[in-house]
């Protein structure tokens, strides 16, 4: 059976949770990874808008199991909230949510401190961070000090570690900044009632996703973020502090490489970032930007914020093909070109006025990249309606040929609109080939 992963190409918010949706109606298993409420996956159908933050996307799918694997940091006053709102939208999670013992909890302290670093660091260096306490609560992790979601069973030992917690760096750092913390008691208290809601989703999610694999099932491995915004392979330090990338998914969830049977790309037909740090083939202050952000309605699912919008970076694509190795690339957002005479791609950089390969590991050359441009011609004509890759426009097929070959890799859906039945599956892709009867 398939096990396949979709992660995200560029830098996040590429449509992963639209694809995910789609494709878990033909998988027993939606299991995340990495990251925790910085993701904002948007999932549309029948009329509504869902927005998930901790929750895997291929929770609408009634018959599909959904796992929270052990690499994910939880806020679990944020999850609780989130799984209220879907009991309330009717979604069923009894005996299909699984949560990992293994995950980190994100502590409101840890929170506290990722808006501390943020509103104290220079102008240049603030990393625009969703302030969701990501990067405090995997330092915890890589620090050995962290809080699992496993430690919250014991009230009297939850308490005696947060109050190590509180004495410590993170505590220190605060209350030299004179921030008011809680209690080692209150935390502690909050913690274990948290838990006792949870508990019934919590377990070893690293050993039952293996006994599923081994009974057959299949599994979709939904990555958050996106390659260029990945730990070691993204524009450090404008990342996010976990492995977004496909092999990320191994460690996230104790699933060995064995089992991986393939790997899809989200690609938005163009290129979004929200944040700082560096985005060669952004459109500053310009028409096609303003246009782009417009039609793309490209704010924050998570935190409203308008994304920096530019053209498709073909270089960027690249290099993160040879780090996932995609059989096939995802390519969502393509009606939103719909409205324009002509569409560039990036297909090379300049640096100090030389050609340059790859994409540079320091911040300082990566800022100095000058994008080199393509023109395409626009179809400039409404696609929102077209259901089938024949009906596209013959400048959209030119265009989707031409990402092919700057990616390296097959075109195997196109997104077309917000709603699940925007989507435009290749007859014979990869896609097709190994996920069958999925439309
Ligand atoms: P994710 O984080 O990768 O899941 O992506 P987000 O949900 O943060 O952002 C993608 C946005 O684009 C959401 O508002 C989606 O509803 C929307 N979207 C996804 N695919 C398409 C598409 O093909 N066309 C249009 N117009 N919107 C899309
Ligand atoms: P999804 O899963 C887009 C960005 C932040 C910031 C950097 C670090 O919806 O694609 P963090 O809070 O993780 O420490 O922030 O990463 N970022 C995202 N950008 N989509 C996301 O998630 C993101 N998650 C984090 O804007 O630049
Ligand atoms: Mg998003």
């Amino acid at each position: 059976m398939p096990n396949i992963a979709v992660v995200g190409a560029q830098w996040g918010d590429e449509g992963k949770g639209k694809v995910v949706d789609l494709l878990s109606e033909r998988f027993d298993v939606v299991a995340r990874f990495q990251g925790g409420p910085n993701a904002g996956h948007t999932v549309a159908f029948d009329g509504k808008t869902y927005a998930l933050h901790h929750v895997p996307s291929g929770v609408f799918r009634p018959d599909t199991r959904i796992v929270i694997g052990n690499g994910t940091v939880l806020d679990l006053t944020k999850l609780l909230e989130e799984l209220d709102g879907l009991a309330e939208a009717g979604i069923d999670l009894a005996g299909r949510l699984y949560i990992s013992d293994r995950a980190h909890v994100i502590l409101p302290i840890l929170k506290m401190l990722d808006a501390l670093e943020e509103s104290s660091a220079k102008a240049g260096d603030k990393i625009g961070t969703t302030l969701r306490g990501i990067g405090p609560t995997y330092q915890a992790k890589a620090a050995r000090w962290g809080l699992r979601v496993g430690d919250l069973a014991d009230p009297e030992h939850l308490e005696e570690r947060i109050d190590r917690i509180l004495s410590g760096p993170a505590g220190g750092r605060l209350a030299q900044a004179g921030q008011e913390m809680p209690t080692a008691a209150q935390l502690a208290r909050d913690g274990h009632g948290q838990w006792k809601r949870l508990e019934q989703y919590v377990t070893d999610t690293a050993m039952r996703l293996n006994d599923w694999i081994d009974e057959g099932g299949s599994v979709l491995f939904e990555g958050a973020q996106g390659t260029l915004l990945d730990l070691d392979h993204g524009s450090y330090p404008f990342v996010t502090s976990s492995t977004t990338v496909a092999g990320g998914l191994c460690a996230g969830l104790g699933v060995a490489p064995t089992r991986v049977t393939g790997a899809l790309g989200v690609f938005k037909a163009y290129g979004t970032r929200v944040g700082a740090g560096p985005m060669p083939s952004e459109l500053i202050d310009d028409a096609a930007g303003d246009l782009i952000r417009e039609r793309g309605h490209e704010y924050g699912t998570t935190t409203g914020r308008p994304r920096r919008c530019g053209w498709f970076d073909g270089v960027a694509a690249r290099y993160a093909n040879r780090i996932n190795r995609f059989d096939a690339a995802c390519i969502t957002l393509l009606d939103v070109l719909d409205a324009f005479e002509e569409i560039r791609i990036c297909t090379g950089y300049r640096l100090d006025g030389k050609p340059f390969e790859g994409f540079p590991a320091s911040v300082s050359r990566a800022e100095r990249l000058e994008p080199v441009y393509e023109t395409h011609k626009g179809w400039n004509r409404d696609t929102t309606g077209v259901r089938k890759w024949e009906d596209l426009p013959a400048e959209a097929h030119a265009y989707l040929a031409r990402l092919e070959e700057v990616i390296g890799t097959e075109v195997a859906m196109v997104g077309v609109g917000p709603d699940r039945v925007q989507s435009i599956l290749r007859p014979g892709s990869w896609i097709t080939r190994n996920v069958p009867d999925l439309i």
